[in-house]
């Protein structure tokens, strides 16, 4: 079910106060593979095998060998249309803060100003045996793969790995967003992978509306307080962008 455009841009420009939650599809187009869509990773691969401590423990080479190709090819791709509208859109509103279960930083590489990362970041790792020694995760870290704390530990990439709890901090500000906004726009996200998913429902218990843009149906789809607009998030999010401002 797709809801028409010119609805979702008039709720839009009334929204005084909107916020995004986005999931790996708001990348796609820009070059990054999902997880779950037709050329997901959790289609070729199991989560547990390279994204879990366990994983990093047993095979660190194979475990950084997949994160450092992903963060080398996500330094080579740019935001699309989509993240600019989305930062456009945060001119006529009031700021349109981001919270994401991304960890490619395309968000704030567009120009986002305020972005809640749910899952971490591919900018730094830390140690396995002393977790407060954090360092950049870039080019000469990953000269050597595994790349290793100076005490010799294997490190691990300060992303939430399969089976670990969401950094407590982000995720309070996911929910006090959640509360207060009055419109959220879910993009890009099977709303399979929780507690993530538990944010666009906080919005709608708190009588928000949802506007979901995706290319297919999700769980979300058809549930009250949900418009949904089908299409991809480059070529959706400016137009609705247009179509609430500048028309
Ligand atoms: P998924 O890969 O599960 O879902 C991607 C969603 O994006 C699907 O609903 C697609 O239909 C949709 N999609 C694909 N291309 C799109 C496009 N161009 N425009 C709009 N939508 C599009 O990704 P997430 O929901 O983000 O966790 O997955 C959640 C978490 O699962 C990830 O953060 C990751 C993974 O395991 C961790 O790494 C902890």
């Amino acid at each position: 079910m797709s809801d028409g455009l010119e609805r979702a841009a008039a709720v839009l420009a009334a929204s005084r106060r909107p916020v995004a939650f986005t999931g790996a599809g708001m990348s796609k187009e820009s070059g990054i593979r999902t997880f779950r869509g037709e050329d997901g990773y959790w289609r070729q691969y199991r989560a547990e095998d390279l994204a879990s401590l366990e994983a990093i423990r047993r095979d660190p080479r194979t475990v950084w060998t997949w994160y450092s190709q992903r963060l080398l090819h996500n330094e080579s791709v740019q935001p699309h249309a989509g993240y600019l509208a989305l930062v456009e859109a945060g001119e006529y509103a009031d700021g349109l803060p981001v919270i994401t279960q991304n960890v490619d930083g395309l968000h704030a590489r567009a120009g986002s100003r305020e972005v809640v990362e749910l899952h971490g970041s591919l900018r730094s790792a830390s140690c396995t045996r002393e977790v407060s020694r954090s360092f950049p995760l870039n080019r000469e870290l990953l000269g050597e793969i595994p790349p290793r704390c100076p005490c010799g530990a294997a490190l691990r990439p300060d992303v939430v790995l399969f089976g670990e709890p969401l950094p407590a901090a982000p995720m309070e500000r996911a929910l006090e967003l959640a509360a207060s906004c009055d419109l959220m726009l879910v993009v890009g996200t099977s709303m399979v992978v929780y507690p993530a998913a538990m944010v666009p429902y906080r919005a709608l218990e708190e009588g928000a509306e949802v506007l979901e843009v995706n290319t297919e149906p999700t769980v979300l789809t058809g549930e009250p307080g949900v418009m949904s607009l089908r299409g991809p998030a480059g070529g959706v999010l400016p137009e609705l962008v247009d179509m609430a401002w500048r028309s």
